[in-house]
């Protein structure tokens, strides 16, 4: 059990760069598999969706024999919990947050906030200043590097080096990597990134179509899902545990979050 509760989130304000997806893996990783206790709020208002990936697969659970079975072992057998999962603003977030963390008969590990990419949202530039550590996901294209650069000197700028905020560190990784190609543009843009003291993670998670299914009725293999941990075969090659356990180390967190 860590002493005092991170607060984490996967931002950029370019879209559809997986800051949903990995906040979902990562969480459950941590959570049923590392034993941590984490809780996610949603700030992406009003689309809330994960708190929408929730119910569904709340709702598979209880239309299907195996799943049900699942779920009968792992929360009622092994004594595990569902993570939280908490609809919240970017205004609210960090209320909300310290709200679920008072409620709470346990401190919680690492909460994860889930944000819009707009900084012109109101409060998201406040809730971010309150991180402690943000990681940013970035695709291996010219123009994608270049406004997650921008996006990063700007939280630099306006929050790091000013010392207001409490962000103990940037981290950048590569996601949806096809074949090998993130190289040459990561090394193009070298000198860029280590000016913003922006840490690029070891991790890069490939592009897989896998990344893409949440929990469904067609499949009894899961890969994400907010109620259950990842089928081994499935992490196999998705490099989310590395990445998971990435984060751990960056974290500090105690190697073993079961009691
Ligand atoms: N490594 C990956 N390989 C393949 N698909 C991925 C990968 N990571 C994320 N995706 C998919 O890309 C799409 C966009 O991801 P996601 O919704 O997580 O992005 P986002 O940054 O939260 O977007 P938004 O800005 O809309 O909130 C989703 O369909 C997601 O499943
Ligand atoms: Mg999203």
């Amino acid at each position: 059990m860590n002493e005092k509760t991170l607060f984490v989130a996967f931002s950029t304000q370019k879209g559809g760069m997986g800051k949903t997806a990995v906040t979902v893996l990562t969480a459950s990783y941590l959570h049923y598999v590392k034993g941590y206790r984490v809780a996610v709020l949603d700030c992406d208002f009003p689309q809330h969706s994960i708190v929408s990936e929730r119910r569904r697969d709340e709702k598979l659970i209880t239309g299907n024999a195996h799943f049900k079975r699942m779920a009968f072992e792992l929360f009622r057998e092994g004594g595990v919990k569902a993570y939280r999962v908490k609809g919240s603003t970017p205004e609210t977030a960090i209320e909300d947050a310290e709200a679920l963390i008072a409620a709470s008969d346990k401190p919680f590990d690492v909460v994860f906030f889930d944000l819009p990419g707009t900084l012109n949202s109101r409060g998201v530039v406040q809730t971010l200043a309150t991180m402690d550590y943000i990681f940013i996901p970035v695709s291996a294209d010219r123009l994608v590097l270049e406004s997650t650069l921008q996006y990063a000197t700007m939280l630099h700028e306006n929050i790091v080096s000013v010392g207001k905020g409490r962000i103990r560190g940037l981290h950048l990784f590569w996601n949806m990597v096809d074949g090998r190609e993130k190289s040459p543009l990561y090394e193009a843009y070298e000198g860029a990134i280590e000016e913003l003291n922006l840490q690029v993670m070891k991790t890069s998670l490939p592009n897989s179509i896998r990344f893409r299914k949440e929990m469904s009725e067609e499949r009894n293999s899961i890969f994400r899902s907010t109620l259950f941990p990842a089928d081994r075969a499935l992490l196999k090659g998705s490099n989310v545990d590395e990445l998971a356990n990435e984060i751990c180390e960056i974290l500090k967190l105690t190697p073993d979050g079961k009691e």
